[in-house]
């Protein structure tokens, strides 16, 4: 697609959070025309700088766009801003493509593409790897799923937000790896929480031992970010505790329809809901530090 094309394609972005605001900036630094809607307005104005249009709900957002994406917190709030009054579905063209990048969980995901297919829109299934940092740069990964006919199509809107498109089958294949991956990622962080507990228990300094994570194959670049900001009780949101555990959630739920059970996961996620029944929900997910192995 070339940036002529681009000018001439109308992207409906639905959602500008954390990740949604950063995804459509390099959507119109890229020269696509955008149309965003976002539930507290003053969150799009940063994007009408560069170029975005306003819209007044998903319906006028959807208004003429030739592709739409979805980047709302969770599987029911996407289906209310798709399918509920004033939504996107009631004005999305037939033949017209949505994107639905939210972690929202493989059931949430069957019932989605069922609401598209009743509307003749083409459903896409694509997840995102990567947090806030990654989709201001643009190198998020694009965990895919949908119809071989669309992906040239979508590629370019892809390529503008993510270093990489992974078309792993079709739509909920992409869910079904997000869910995989942010399991390995909140045992990841609830696990780093743990290691530096023991080791200042163990009266040893725990800058060490992220020196020696840092260096080591054992280690991960996540884990030691992470654990940084742990020592720095820096607990600004990146991706909070709230989202993290929605994912452990929808995770141990599809790991139990699948028939087995996450131990590891479900060993954490009480005292994660408790941490966020205390007030933590809206942190960084880091946050669990605080809480852990008290
Ligand atoms: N943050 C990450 O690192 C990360 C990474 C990969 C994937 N994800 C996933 O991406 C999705 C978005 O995450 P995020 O971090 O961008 O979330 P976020 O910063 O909390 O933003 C959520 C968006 O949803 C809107 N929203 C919240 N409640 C709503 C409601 N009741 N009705 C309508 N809109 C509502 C918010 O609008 P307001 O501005 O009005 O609050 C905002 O636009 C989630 O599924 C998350 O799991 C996140």
């Amino acid at each position: 697609m070339t940036n002529d094309t681009q000018s001439k394609t109308t992207v409906a972005f639905v959602g500008t959070g954390r990740m949604g605001a950063p995804m459509a900036t390099r959507l119109l630094k890229a020269g696509f025309v955008v149309r965003v809607w976002n539930r507290s307005p003053e969150r799009v104005k940063p994007l009408v700088e560069l170029g975005a249009i306003a819209t007044s709900s998903p319906a006028d957002a959807a208004t003429g766009a030739d592709v739409l994406v979805t980047m709302l917190p969770d599987g029911p709030l996407v289906g209310a801003a798709m399918g509920g009054p004033q939504g996107a579905l009631d004005t999305l063209r037939r033949g017209s493509v949505w994107l639905q990048m939210s972690s929202i969980g493989v059931e949430w995901t069957a019932q989605l593409l069922e609401l598209a297919d009743h509307h003749g829109v083409v459903f896409v299934d694509a997840p995102v790897s990567g947090s806030v940092g990654p989709a201001e740069a643009g190198t998020l990964l694009v965990l895919a799923g949908g119809p071989e006919g669309v992906r040239s199509q979508v590629a370019p809107v892809f390529d503008a937000m993510g270093r990489e498109t992974m078309w792993l089958g079709e739509a909920g294949a992409g869910s079904k790896a997000k869910l995989v991956l942010n399991n390995w990622l909140v045992g990841l962080v609830e696990s780093i929480a743990e290691t530096l507990h023991f080791t200042e228990a163990l009266g040893l300094d725990p800058e060490l031992i992220i020196e020696l994570l840092e260096d080591a194959p054992i280690g991960s670049p996540y884990a030691v970010a992470k654990a940084r900001q742990m020592l720095a009780a820096d607990f600004a949101p990146s991706f909070t505790l709230k989202l993290a555990s929605k994912d452990a959630d929808l995770a141990v739920a599809s790991a139990r329809s699948a028939g087995i059970d996450l131990r590891v996961t479900n060993s954490f996620i009480d005292a994660w809901h408790l941490a966020i029944a205390n007030g933590h929900g809206d942190e960084d997910l880091s946050v669990v530090y605080t809480n852990s192995t008290s």
